[in-house]
């Protein structure tokens, strides 16, 4: 007995070996049922397919199979309908289904573990879980994608300055603006669905980490759980969550870029911008200034992606260290990866209905891209149709904008005359390349 008074027989599949019970600190401490709970459809959907490999393999007669078939139906009704109980003393999800398998069907239900360990199964939860995932993140993905072309299609001529070091830099398009953003998107698809290639291989037939002692038929249980593959190194697929690293890692990149575009919209929604407002219902007012509408969304999507870097940081540090194979700190894999699907899963869900709700203010966008000498380029580029090296219509152009500068005019409003004093390669066709129509809208995108 242990100073707390547990003793053995708890139930635990290891009470034959142990002498004294846990002490309650540590099977709190061991335990992960308060979170890997989740993975309750996919432990479920591995076991009725693993006890189909072990009566394929002759270790379960067909009577057998289909007392486990229906157990696991009744484990699944119970966990859907919330009748299922909770036992964390027996540490893990996988236990938890177990246990009440062989509660409901007798003796029966402990052939199921036959050639399995929790190693091959959690991992076999995590890559059936991740697949739904990685389905669900790749749709909230093209509906943010979606949104962005809306609203490049609704402006399709709208002109803004484009900015390099936040400085206005040349006349762009809006809908060149958003659409880089649907390109970052596009990758970030790209990215995810390269994980799924690697997530899709099936692990179970690795047992601990040996292998199965029995002639488990893994090509045709990888078919009947939709794998494209069955691992071909025990070792490996118990000992590695590369998989999970994958996923963190896209979806601390796409975190990134939904961040940056958060980013340029709360700059375009200052006073100081204007280019953008904020539909009330993805803005938020404050406590004590009356006049405040605050963009709050936007911020969040930009805050949160600390959590999307931090749970990668995380799993990355767990890992690095670990002797092969399985080792416990492992299990410190759920959380991090729990709490970014639950993160990706709520900026998907906000962004794209945020995005289509975006009042851009196109008047005040295309003034600021006339200003600030923003079509300099457009004019060396001009003197270079003309024949001049670039070199050379760069040093024009520029003293051009320093006589502006001191004279208090835009490029726009010197005249011909004027612009001809600085080059006589300057010639009255020199207006109608410099407007913001053409240069932002005309040749480039
Ligand atoms: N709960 C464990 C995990 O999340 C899986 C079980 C393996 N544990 C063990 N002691 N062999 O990784």
């Amino acid at each position: 007995m242990t100073a707390s008074g547990a003793g053995p027989g708890r139930g635990k599949p290891w009470d034959g070996r142990f002498a004294e019970g846990a002490d309650p600190t540590a099977e709190a401490f061991t335990s992960s049922l308060s979170f890997d709970r989740r993975l309750w459809p996919h432990d479920i959907r591995g076991s009725a397919a693993w006890a189909r490999a072990l009566e394929r393999a002759g270790l379960l007669d067909p009577a057998e199979l289909a007392a486990i078939d229906k157990g696991l139906e009744a484990v699944r009704d119970e966990l859907e309908s919330g009748r299922f109980t909770f036992r964390p003393e027996l540490e893990d999800i996988h236990m938890n289904v177990e246990r009440r398998l062989i509660e409901l069907t007798g003796p029966v239900g402990g052939k199921l573990h036959t050639g399995r360990s929790r190693n091959d199964q959690i991992a076999l939860d995590e890559r059936l879980y991740l697949r739904d995932i990685l389905g669900d993140v790749d749709g909230g993905l093209q509906r943010a994608q979606a949104a962005l072309l809306a609203q490049a299609e609704r402006h399709r001529d709208a002109a803004m300055p484009g900015y390099t070091h936040l400085q206005r830099a040349q006349p762009v398009l809006l809908a060149h603006h958003l659409l880089a953003y649907v390109f970052m998107f596009q990758r970030d698809r790209e990215r995810f669905a390269d994980c799924a290639t690697r997530v899709n291989i099936l692990p179970l037939g690795s047992a601990a980490l040996a292998g199965a002692a029995f002639p488990i038929d893994r090509e045709t249980l990888a078919r009947d759980l939709g794998f494209s593959a069955a691992s071909a190194n025990s070792m490996d697929a118990v000992a590695d969550r590369d998989y999970v690293l994958e996923f963190l890692a896209a979806a601390a990149i796409f975190g990134m870029h939904g961040s940056r575009l958060a980013a340029d919209l709360t700059l375009w929604a200052t006073a100081e911008f204007g280019f953008v407002d904020f539909s009330d219902a993805f803005a938020t007012g404050s406590s004590i200034m009356p006049q405040k509408k605050n963009p709050d969304v936007a911020e969040l999507i930009r805050g949160k992606t600390g959590r999307l870097y931090g749970n990668l940081t995380a799993v990355l540090t767990i890992m690095k260290g670990l002797p092969l194979t399985y080792n416990s700190d492992m299990q410190e894999d759920k959380e991090p990866l729990f709490d970014t699907v639950d993160t990706l899963e709520a900026v998907l869900g906000v962004l794209p209905p945020m995005l289509e709700s975006l009042t851009f203010r196109v008047d005040r966008m295309r003034s600021a891209a006339g200003t600030s000498y923003s079509t300099a380029t457009d004019l060396a580029d001009y003197l270079v149709r003309k024949g001049l090296p670039f070199r050379e219509a760069h040093e024009i152009v520029g003293r051009t904008v320093r006589h502006g500068l001191e004279t208090g005019k835009e490029l726009s409003d010197l005249t011909v005359e004027e612009l001809s004093r600085f080059s006589p390669l300057i010639d009255k066709d020199v207006l109608a390349a410099l407007t913001v129509e053409l240069v932002s809208g005309g040749r480039r995108r």
